[in-house]
Protein backbone atom coordinates (compact mmCIF):
# COMPACT_ATOMS: atom_id res chain seq x y z
CA UNK A 1 0.00 0.00 0.00
CA UNK A 2 1.38 3.64 -0.79
CA UNK A 3 0.01 7.13 1.29
CA UNK A 4 -1.63 9.49 -0.43
CA UNK A 5 0.79 12.80 1.03
CA UNK A 6 -1.66 15.23 -0.83
CA UNK A 7 -4.34 15.19 -4.06
CA UNK A 8 -5.47 18.52 -4.89
CA UNK A 9 -7.34 20.00 -8.07
CA UNK A 10 -4.43 22.41 -9.50
CA UNK A 11 -7.12 23.52 -12.27
CA UNK A 12 -10.30 21.98 -13.91
CA UNK A 13 -9.81 18.35 -14.60
CA UNK A 14 -6.62 18.79 -13.39
CA UNK A 15 -5.13 16.80 -10.35
CA UNK A 16 -2.21 16.88 -8.47
CA UNK A 17 -1.06 13.37 -6.65
CA UNK A 18 1.78 13.18 -4.13
CA UNK A 19 2.63 9.47 -2.88
CA UNK A 20 5.11 8.27 -0.24
CA UNK A 21 7.05 6.20 -2.27
CA UNK A 22 10.54 6.62 -0.68
CA UNK A 23 12.75 3.98 -3.19
CA UNK A 24 10.53 5.02 -6.34
CA UNK A 25 12.11 9.02 -5.35
CA UNK A 26 15.18 7.57 -4.58
CA UNK A 27 15.68 6.24 -8.72
CA UNK A 28 13.20 8.66 -10.62
CA UNK A 29 15.02 10.63 -13.59
CA UNK A 30 12.97 12.70 -15.86
CA UNK A 31 11.10 10.45 -18.36
CA UNK A 32 9.68 7.99 -16.15
CA UNK A 33 6.27 6.95 -15.13
CA UNK A 34 5.13 5.02 -12.38
CA UNK A 35 1.83 2.28 -12.43
CA UNK A 36 -0.67 3.54 -9.92
CA UNK A 37 -4.01 1.58 -9.30
CA UNK A 38 -6.68 3.73 -7.58
CA UNK A 39 -8.28 0.65 -5.56
CA UNK A 40 -8.77 -3.06 -5.12
CA UNK A 41 -10.82 -3.67 -8.21
CA UNK A 42 -9.32 -1.00 -9.99
CA UNK A 43 -7.09 -1.10 -13.38
CA UNK A 44 -3.73 -0.39 -13.26
CA UNK A 45 -3.17 2.95 -15.45
CA UNK A 46 0.51 4.38 -15.88
CA UNK A 47 1.01 8.29 -15.21
CA UNK A 48 4.28 10.24 -15.47
CA UNK A 49 6.54 11.40 -12.99
CA UNK A 50 6.25 15.26 -12.70
CA UNK A 51 8.54 15.22 -9.96
CA UNK A 52 9.68 13.86 -6.65
CA UNK A 53 11.61 14.36 -3.33
CA UNK A 54 14.25 12.45 -2.66
CA UNK A 55 14.57 14.13 0.95
CA UNK A 56 10.58 13.33 2.08
CA UNK A 57 10.53 10.09 0.33
CA UNK A 58 7.80 11.52 -2.46
CA UNK A 59 6.71 11.09 -6.20
CA UNK A 60 4.27 13.69 -7.95
CA UNK A 61 2.34 13.14 -10.57
CA UNK A 62 -0.40 15.28 -12.68
CA UNK A 63 -3.53 13.71 -13.77
CA UNK A 64 -6.41 14.63 -16.07
CA UNK A 65 -9.68 13.32 -15.33
CA UNK A 66 -10.68 11.00 -18.45
CA UNK A 67 -12.21 7.74 -17.68
CA UNK A 68 -13.05 5.65 -14.69
CA UNK A 69 -9.64 5.51 -12.77
CA UNK A 70 -8.76 8.76 -13.10
CA UNK A 71 -11.92 10.27 -11.67
CA UNK A 72 -11.40 7.65 -8.67
CA UNK A 73 -8.42 9.21 -8.13
CA UNK A 74 -9.45 12.36 -8.30
CA UNK A 75 -11.58 11.35 -4.92
CA UNK A 76 -8.79 9.87 -3.10
CA UNK A 77 -7.83 11.77 -0.18
CA UNK A 78 -4.68 12.87 2.25
CA UNK A 79 -4.15 10.07 4.12
CA UNK A 80 -5.79 7.63 1.59
CA UNK A 81 -3.58 4.12 0.50
CA UNK A 82 -3.71 3.28 -3.15
CA UNK A 83 -2.92 -1.02 -2.97
CA UNK A 84 -0.66 -0.35 -6.13
CA UNK A 85 2.73 2.39 -6.96
CA UNK A 86 5.28 1.13 -9.07
CA UNK A 87 7.90 2.73 -10.58
CA UNK A 88 10.06 4.27 -12.09
CA UNK A 89 9.33 2.26 -15.26
CA UNK A 90 10.42 3.25 -18.65
CA UNK A 91 13.25 4.93 -20.47
CA UNK A 92 15.17 7.99 -18.51
CA UNK A 93 14.81 10.67 -21.16
CA UNK A 94 18.01 11.50 -22.79
CA UNK A 95 19.69 14.54 -21.14
CA UNK A 96 22.73 15.66 -23.42
CA UNK A 97 23.62 19.54 -24.18
CA UNK A 98 22.08 19.45 -27.52
CA UNK A 99 22.14 23.30 -27.95
CA UNK A 100 18.45 24.83 -28.10
CA UNK A 101 15.38 22.23 -27.22
CA UNK A 102 11.54 23.53 -27.76
CA UNK A 103 9.87 21.76 -24.70
CA UNK A 104 5.96 21.53 -25.95
CA UNK A 105 3.70 20.22 -23.38
CA UNK A 106 -0.16 20.01 -23.23
CA UNK A 107 -2.56 18.94 -20.86
CA UNK A 108 -0.79 16.41 -18.50
CA UNK A 109 2.05 16.67 -20.60
CA UNK A 110 3.12 20.69 -18.70
CA UNK A 111 4.29 18.60 -15.57
CA UNK A 112 5.15 15.93 -17.85
CA UNK A 113 8.21 18.10 -19.41
CA UNK A 114 8.46 19.94 -16.28
CA UNK A 115 11.61 17.62 -15.27
CA UNK A 116 12.88 17.29 -18.70
CA UNK A 117 13.24 20.87 -19.36
CA UNK A 118 14.67 21.11 -15.64
CA UNK A 119 17.61 18.36 -16.83
CA UNK A 120 17.95 19.59 -19.68
CA UNK A 121 18.80 23.03 -18.56
CA UNK A 122 20.91 22.03 -15.83
CA UNK A 123 22.94 20.22 -18.62
CA UNK A 124 23.58 23.65 -20.12
CA UNK A 125 20.72 23.90 -22.92
CA UNK A 126 18.97 26.41 -23.88
CA UNK A 127 15.17 26.04 -23.23
CA UNK A 128 11.58 27.17 -24.73
CA UNK A 129 8.96 26.45 -23.39
CA UNK A 130 5.71 26.38 -25.57
CA UNK A 131 2.43 25.49 -23.83
CA UNK A 132 -0.85 24.61 -24.97
CA UNK A 133 -4.28 25.16 -23.33
CA UNK A 134 -7.43 25.78 -24.16
CA UNK A 135 -8.08 28.75 -22.08
CA UNK A 136 -6.03 30.73 -19.39
CA UNK A 137 -7.53 29.45 -16.54
CA UNK A 138 -6.46 25.78 -17.23
CA UNK A 139 -3.02 26.58 -17.40
CA UNK A 140 -0.96 25.40 -14.18
CA UNK A 141 2.76 25.23 -13.08
CA UNK A 142 3.43 28.51 -14.99
CA UNK A 143 6.17 29.67 -12.59
CA UNK A 144 8.03 26.60 -12.05
CA UNK A 145 8.46 26.72 -16.01
CA UNK A 146 9.25 29.68 -16.63
CA UNK A 147 11.92 29.95 -13.79
CA UNK A 148 14.01 27.40 -16.27
CA UNK A 149 12.53 28.50 -19.42
CA UNK A 150 14.83 31.23 -22.16
CA UNK A 151 12.06 31.82 -23.69
CA UNK A 152 8.42 30.89 -22.86
CA UNK A 153 5.30 30.75 -25.26
CA UNK A 154 1.68 29.55 -24.48
CA UNK A 155 -0.86 28.96 -27.14
CA UNK A 156 -4.37 29.70 -25.78
CA UNK A 157 -7.58 29.19 -27.26
CA UNK A 158 -9.12 32.53 -25.71
CA UNK A 159 -5.92 34.75 -26.79
CA UNK A 160 -5.20 35.58 -23.40
CA UNK A 161 -1.26 35.17 -24.14
CA UNK A 162 0.71 35.23 -26.89
CA UNK A 163 -1.16 33.19 -29.75
CA UNK A 164 -4.22 31.65 -30.07
CA UNK A 165 -3.11 29.14 -32.51
CA UNK A 166 -3.16 25.60 -32.09
CA UNK A 167 1.04 24.72 -31.23
CA UNK A 168 1.18 23.18 -34.51
CA UNK A 169 1.54 26.91 -35.79
CA UNK A 170 2.75 28.40 -33.28
CA UNK A 171 6.16 25.91 -33.39
CA UNK A 172 5.81 26.15 -37.41
CA UNK A 173 5.87 29.87 -37.06
CA UNK A 174 8.94 29.98 -34.23
CA UNK A 175 11.10 27.74 -36.53
CA UNK A 176 10.14 30.09 -39.54
CA UNK A 177 11.45 33.15 -38.22
CA UNK A 178 14.56 31.84 -38.12
CA UNK A 179 15.06 30.62 -34.39
CA UNK A 180 17.23 27.94 -34.39
CA UNK A 181 16.02 24.55 -32.60
CA UNK A 182 17.83 21.88 -32.49
CA UNK A 183 15.45 19.49 -31.01
CA UNK A 184 12.05 19.27 -29.22
CA UNK A 185 10.17 17.30 -26.86
CA UNK A 186 6.76 16.88 -27.04
CA UNK A 187 4.60 15.83 -24.34
CA UNK A 188 0.64 15.50 -23.90
CA UNK A 189 -2.04 14.00 -25.81
CA UNK A 190 -1.29 12.00 -29.13
CA UNK A 191 -2.81 14.57 -31.40
CA UNK A 192 -0.06 17.21 -30.01
CA UNK A 193 2.61 15.31 -30.12
CA UNK A 194 1.61 13.81 -33.92
CA UNK A 195 1.03 17.75 -34.82
CA UNK A 196 4.44 19.21 -33.29
CA UNK A 197 5.93 15.95 -35.15
CA UNK A 198 4.38 17.25 -38.23
CA UNK A 199 5.00 20.70 -37.30
CA UNK A 200 9.04 19.80 -37.08
CA UNK A 201 9.04 16.81 -39.78
CA UNK A 202 9.95 19.49 -43.00
CA UNK A 203 12.25 21.57 -40.95
CA UNK A 204 14.45 18.15 -40.02
CA UNK A 205 14.02 18.70 -36.06
CA UNK A 206 15.02 15.99 -33.78
CA UNK A 207 11.63 15.25 -32.98
CA UNK A 208 10.58 13.18 -29.11
CA UNK A 209 7.92 12.53 -28.19
CA UNK A 210 6.45 10.58 -24.68
CA UNK A 211 3.78 7.90 -26.36
CA UNK A 212 1.17 6.81 -24.24
CA UNK A 213 -0.80 4.01 -25.63
CA UNK A 214 -2.95 1.37 -22.98
CA UNK A 215 -0.41 -0.18 -20.53
CA UNK A 216 -1.27 -3.46 -18.26
CA UNK A 217 1.66 -4.55 -16.59
CA UNK A 218 3.96 -1.72 -17.26
CA UNK A 219 6.77 -4.53 -17.51
CA UNK A 220 7.13 -5.58 -20.98
CA UNK A 221 5.15 -8.68 -20.37
CA UNK A 222 1.72 -8.32 -22.13
CA UNK A 223 2.08 -6.58 -25.23
CA UNK A 224 -0.79 -3.68 -24.42
CA UNK A 225 1.56 -0.98 -25.77
CA UNK A 226 2.62 -1.79 -28.45
CA UNK A 227 3.66 0.43 -31.54
CA UNK A 228 5.52 0.81 -34.22
CA UNK A 229 8.31 2.73 -34.79
CA UNK A 230 10.50 2.53 -37.93
CA UNK A 231 8.53 -0.29 -39.20
CA UNK A 232 9.67 -2.46 -35.95
CA UNK A 233 7.74 -3.12 -33.26
CA UNK A 234 8.47 -1.82 -29.47
CA UNK A 235 7.11 -1.90 -26.38
CA UNK A 236 6.37 1.62 -24.97
CA UNK A 237 6.73 0.63 -21.57
CA UNK A 238 10.10 -0.85 -21.87
CA UNK A 239 11.57 -0.02 -25.00
CA UNK A 240 10.26 4.30 -24.37
CA UNK A 241 8.00 6.05 -23.60
CA UNK A 242 10.36 8.38 -25.64
CA UNK A 243 10.35 7.58 -29.19
CA UNK A 244 10.89 9.70 -32.84
CA UNK A 245 8.10 11.42 -33.21
CA UNK A 246 9.15 11.25 -36.92
CA UNK A 247 9.36 7.59 -37.05
CA UNK A 248 6.10 6.83 -34.89
CA UNK A 249 3.25 4.82 -36.52
CA UNK A 250 -0.05 7.29 -35.74
CA UNK A 251 -2.15 6.22 -37.49
CA UNK A 252 -1.87 2.38 -35.56
CA UNK A 253 -1.51 4.26 -32.47
CA UNK A 254 -4.56 6.33 -32.53
CA UNK A 255 -6.12 3.38 -33.76
CA UNK A 256 -5.07 0.79 -31.11
CA UNK A 257 -6.12 3.89 -28.06
CA UNK A 258 -9.44 3.76 -28.82
CA UNK A 259 -9.57 0.03 -28.55
CA UNK A 260 -11.82 -0.10 -25.43
CA UNK A 261 -13.88 2.74 -25.94
CA UNK A 262 -17.39 1.38 -25.61
CA UNK A 263 -15.91 -0.68 -22.37
CA UNK A 264 -14.56 2.55 -20.98
CA UNK A 265 -17.89 4.16 -21.74
CA UNK A 266 -19.91 2.03 -19.61
CA UNK A 267 -16.95 1.51 -17.03
CA UNK A 268 -17.18 4.83 -16.11
CA UNK A 269 -21.59 4.94 -16.35
CA UNK A 270 -21.44 2.09 -14.42
CA UNK A 271 -19.13 3.98 -11.81
CA UNK A 272 -20.69 7.05 -11.41
CA UNK A 273 -24.69 5.45 -11.09
CA UNK A 274 -23.29 3.56 -8.32
CA UNK A 275 -21.23 6.29 -6.46
CA UNK A 276 -23.96 8.63 -7.35
CA UNK A 277 -26.59 7.72 -8.02
C1 LIG B 1 3.72 6.22 -20.13
C2 LIG B 1 2.42 6.94 -19.90
C3 LIG B 1 2.40 8.05 -19.08
C4 LIG B 1 1.21 8.73 -18.83
N1 LIG B 1 1.25 9.81 -18.02
C5 LIG B 1 0.09 10.44 -17.71
C6 LIG B 1 0.10 11.53 -16.79
O1 LIG B 1 1.14 11.91 -16.23
N2 LIG B 1 -1.09 12.11 -16.54
C7 LIG B 1 -2.26 11.72 -17.14
O2 LIG B 1 -3.30 12.32 -16.88
N3 LIG B 1 -2.28 10.70 -18.01
C8 LIG B 1 -1.15 10.05 -18.29
N4 LIG B 1 -1.17 8.98 -19.15
C9 LIG B 1 -2.47 8.56 -19.69
C10 LIG B 1 -3.23 7.82 -18.58
O3 LIG B 1 -2.59 6.62 -18.28
C11 LIG B 1 -4.67 7.60 -19.03
O4 LIG B 1 -5.30 8.87 -19.10
C12 LIG B 1 -5.42 6.73 -18.06
O5 LIG B 1 -5.00 5.40 -18.17
C13 LIG B 1 -6.89 6.83 -18.31
O6 LIG B 1 -7.56 5.92 -17.46
P1 LIG B 1 -9.10 6.13 -17.17
O7 LIG B 1 -9.64 4.85 -16.64
O8 LIG B 1 -9.31 7.33 -16.32
O9 LIG B 1 -9.73 6.48 -18.57
P2 LIG B 1 -10.15 5.44 -19.71
O10 LIG B 1 -11.45 4.82 -19.33
O11 LIG B 1 -9.00 4.53 -19.99
O12 LIG B 1 -10.35 6.42 -20.91
C14 LIG B 1 -11.55 7.21 -21.03
C15 LIG B 1 -11.56 7.98 -22.30
O13 LIG B 1 -10.58 9.01 -22.27
C16 LIG B 1 -9.68 8.86 -23.36
N5 LIG B 1 -8.37 9.15 -22.83
C17 LIG B 1 -7.62 8.29 -22.11
N6 LIG B 1 -6.47 8.90 -21.78
C18 LIG B 1 -6.52 10.15 -22.30
C19 LIG B 1 -5.66 11.26 -22.29
N7 LIG B 1 -4.48 11.21 -21.65
N8 LIG B 1 -6.04 12.38 -22.93
C20 LIG B 1 -7.23 12.45 -23.55
N9 LIG B 1 -8.10 11.44 -23.59
C21 LIG B 1 -7.75 10.30 -22.97
C22 LIG B 1 -9.81 7.43 -23.82
O14 LIG B 1 -9.51 7.31 -25.20
C23 LIG B 1 -11.26 7.16 -23.54
O15 LIG B 1 -12.03 7.63 -24.56
C24 LIG B 1 0.01 8.29 -19.44
C25 LIG B 1 0.01 7.17 -20.28
C26 LIG B 1 1.21 6.50 -20.50
C27 LIG B 1 1.22 5.29 -21.37
S1 LIG C 1 2.25 -2.52 -20.75
FE1 LIG C 1 2.43 -4.62 -21.04
S2 LIG C 1 4.02 -4.80 -22.49
FE2 LIG C 1 3.94 -2.69 -22.05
Amino acid sequence: MAKILKRERLVPNIHLIEVEAPEIAMKSKPGQFVIIMPDERGERIPLTIADWDREKGSVTSIFMVVGTSTHKLSYLKTGDEVPVFVGPLGKPSEIEKFGTVLCAGGCFGIAAIYPIARALKEAGNKIIILLDVKANYVLYWEDKLRAIADQFFVSARDGYFDCKDYVRKTLQSIIKKGKKIDRVVSIGCTYLMYTCSEATRPHGVNTVVSLNPIMVDGTGMCGACRVTVGDKTRFACVDGPDFDGHLVDWEELFSRRKSYFEDEIQSLCYWEKKNFP
